[in-house]
């Protein structure tokens, strides 16, 4: 199979390509990067007015199976995640049973490769059934393909047992994603500590609930030399401590979802419990440091990364409190990267492509996220001038739970291509 990708806006950061060309597809791999190739092909796509660019890679996905079928699966998610020009994902291990030990990690490869439209990497949980006691055989998970570890959902609570596995994970050549929070600053908080939870008589989530942590861990990186990934960011201080650990040579990273450097608690409204995830989202201020740090980072220390949550439309129906934290991400996360971050004047393309796709690779040490001829042919083709209007409806996810139904955006995804395979065509899946 040929596929043949013409007068598109090459956009290749790993080795300095960008200008409007084509690129054939041969197999499973990149075959030529030129201009005007004549060679006969089985596809052709005009691409012209969009970019050509390594395929997005998520560090941060929740597929829910096994156990949250009715949530979504890994081949629901996998769909979703084609639909957002994702090539990869790391799914995390609070499933049920929790991905805790070789056998898990075994079972969800095996079953990605049968029924995902994409590629899937599973992330092993910390400590056994994720109950902060005892640790999981991490070098075991990682030889059976673990991407990572964490224990998403909470922190490890007991430092000891945290700087044990990290240096576990740093033997296994895999990298720590920590979930920040401090269980007893949350306080059984559901959104945003201040001036709106107070009018609406919620209980807060107060920023040092996740700054303490956030401080914790990277002193404990920086004693065990681990590498260290915090996951979804969403406060000033999370980001000021990331660079200052940086500064000083501490192998930390950081990744910001799409919602937390888009929205700000002024959308909460207590009733609409879209607008609630974990961690919460955070003041206007915290909002502005989060875009700046993503426009200052400019040595590959930040990812964007959804923390894509499906949850059904029952467990979201239920009181602002009791509700479940979380929203889906896969499927709209090009769009607001690119409205809010690209249009928005905080990255270029290039830097938008790295963040998602160059730097995620780099954290997980895997060869993707470069389009060089001979490589791998995952590929995403956007298009970041197409104007459309979010419709949840239209998701492939099984979970419709956004707070961006009717959002305008600009960019959208136009095909996605896995292996040299189109998975994802002008809002269709191709999943024989
Ligand atoms: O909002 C969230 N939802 N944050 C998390 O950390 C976990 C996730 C989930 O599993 O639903
Ligand atoms: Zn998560």
């Amino acid at each position: 199979m040929k596929i043949l990708i013409k007068s598109g806006r090459i956009i290749n950061p790993s080795d300095g390509t960008d200008k409007i060309c084509d690129l054939l597809i041969k197999g499973s791999q990149v075959e030529l990067i030129a201009e005007n190739i004549t060679e006969k092909a089985d596809r052709v796509i005009d691409a012209s007015g969009m970019w050509v660019v390594p395929g997005f890679i998520d560090l941060h996905v929740h597929l829910r199976e096994p156990g949250f079928e009715y949530k979504e699966t890994i081949k629901s998610g996998s769909m979703a995640a084609a639909a957002g020009g994702y090539t990869t994902i790391c799914c995390m291990p609070n499933t049920k049973p929790i991905i805790d030990s070789p056998m898990m990690i075994e079972y969800v490869k095996l079953k990605a490769e049968k029924e995902a439209v994409v590629n899937v990497l599973p992330i092993g949980a910390v400590t056994l059934g994720q109950k902060g006691e005892e640790l999981a055989d991490i070098e075991k998970m990682a030889l059976k393909g673990a991407c990572a570890i964490s224990e998403d959902g909470k922190s490890v609570e007991n430092a000891f047992l945290l700087k044990k596995g990290m240096l576990l994970a740093k033997k296994a050549g895999i990298p720590v994603l920590s979930h920040c929070e401090d269980k007893s600053l949350v306080n059984g908080g559901c959104m945003n500590e201040g001036k709106i939870a107070n009018s609406l008589g919620l209980k807060g989530i107060s920023n040092d609930s996740e700054d303490v942590i956030v401080s914790r861990d990277i002193l404990i990186a920086e004693s065990t030399g681990a590498r260290l990934h915090i996951c979804h960011m969403s406060t000033k201080g999370s980001v000021m401590l990331l660079k200052a650990a940086r500064e000083r040579g501490v192998d930390v990273t950081g990744e910001i979802t799409p919602h937390h450097f888009t929205l700000s608690d002024s959308v909460v409204d207590g009733a609409d419990t879209n607008t609630k995830m974990n961690p919460p989202l955070r003041s206007e201020k915290d909002v502005e440091a989060l875009k700046n740090a993503l426009k200052n980072d400019k040595e590959g220390a930040l990812v964007i990364a959804t923390d894509h949550a499906p949850h059904s439309a029952e467990e979201k129906s239920r009181p602002y409190p009791s509700a479940p934290f979380g929203i889906v991400g896969s499927e709209t996360a090009f769009a607001l990267a690119s409205t809010e971050l690209y249009h928005g004047g905080y990255l270029t393309a290039k830097e938008l492509i790295e963040k998602m796709s160059v730097n995620p690779a780099k954290i997980l040490g895997i060869k993707k996220g470069d389009i060089s001829v001979g490589n791998i042919a995952d590929i995403a083709i956007v298009d970041p001038e197409k104007e459309f209007v979010v419709d949840k409806e239209k998701f492939f996810s099984k979970g419709k739970n956004t707070p961006f139904d009717g959002y305008k955006a600009k960019g959208a995804v136009e095909y996605t291509i896995v292996g040299g395979k189109i998975v994802f065509e002008k809002g269709k899946i191709n999943d024989n």
